[in-house]
């Protein structure tokens, strides 16, 4: 059984369908990326894995247990982290602030999970009392996964945590995920990077209108013509 798997789930937003039979998930110490046109239903299929949605069918299971009904600060409560694809800051508050507010289940103390935060990332010290709509994009999006963090989840959702990034921050992004992986947190995240996310993933999965497409290890699908060609801009 898969640590965290959203299985054939189906619902949307309470008009038509948006998700159909749609399949994602993640295993311990692996990074699974889903990849897909724009509105495909990548953010859709994250948010409902995050309890966000009433998915008419399917269910959301996640080490080893049926969580299809439970809400999302319950989910975070069992250890899921989920950083959205926007508003994912608080702008007008700082850095640390931001961190703080990430812990707001947590009543023990959180000294030390945001020092490993800031190992993580030592811009994010630095700027620790900096308002963090001050940051720039890259600095923002870490302060963002940081935010998650501070909940010491067993798996971190991210959706496109490079978005609107230059290449050069893409990759330091990519690096600290994959450190974030290392330490034993499974990711799953949704990329517009598709090439560069597919080279460091365990897994991916290309969606198209709400289903997927293609599921295979992330080399496979990087190796595969047709995903090539549709998907990967050749
Ligand atoms: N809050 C919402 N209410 C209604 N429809 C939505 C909402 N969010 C997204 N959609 C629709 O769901 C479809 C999939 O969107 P989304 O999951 O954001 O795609 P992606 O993340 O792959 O770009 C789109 O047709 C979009 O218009
Ligand atoms: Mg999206």
């Amino acid at each position: 059984m898969s640590f965290l798997v959203g299985h054939n789930m189906t619902g949307g937003y309470g008009g038509a369908d948006i998700l159909h039979d749609c399949t994602i998930g993640v295993e311990k110490g692996e990074i699974a990326v889903i990849v897909g046109p724009n509105g495909a239903g990548k953010s859709t299929a994250m948010k409902a894995t995050f309890g966000m949605l009433n998915l008419r069918q399917g269910s959301v299971m996640f080490d080893g247990e049926d969580i299809t009904h439970l809400k999302p600060e319950e989910r975070v409560v069992k250890g899921m982290g989920f950083v959205p694809q926007t508003h994912n800051v608080f702008t007008s508050m700082t850095v640390e602030e931001n961190l703080e507010m990430g812990a707001f289940i947590r009543e023990d103390d959180i000294s030390g999970t945001m020092a490993q935060v800031f190992d993580l990332f030592p811009i994010l010290k630095e700027k620790r009392h900096q308002p963090a709509g001050e940051l720039s994009g890259g600095q923002r999006q870490q302060v963002a996964v940081g935010r998650a963090l501070m909940t010491r989840p067993k798996v971190l959702l991210l959706d496109e945590p490079t978005a609107g990034v230059s290449p050069i921050v893409m990759d330091e992004l990519f690096d600290r995920i994959i450190e974030i992986a290392r330490q034993g947190i499974a990711i799953l995240m949704v990329e517009q990077n598709a090439k560069q996310a597919l080279n460091i993933a365990d897994k991916g999965y290309v969606l198209v209108q709400g289903a997927n497409r293609f599921t295979d290890t992330g080399e496979a699908l990087m190796a595969n013509p047709e995903v090539r060609k549709a998907f990967l801009g050749g």
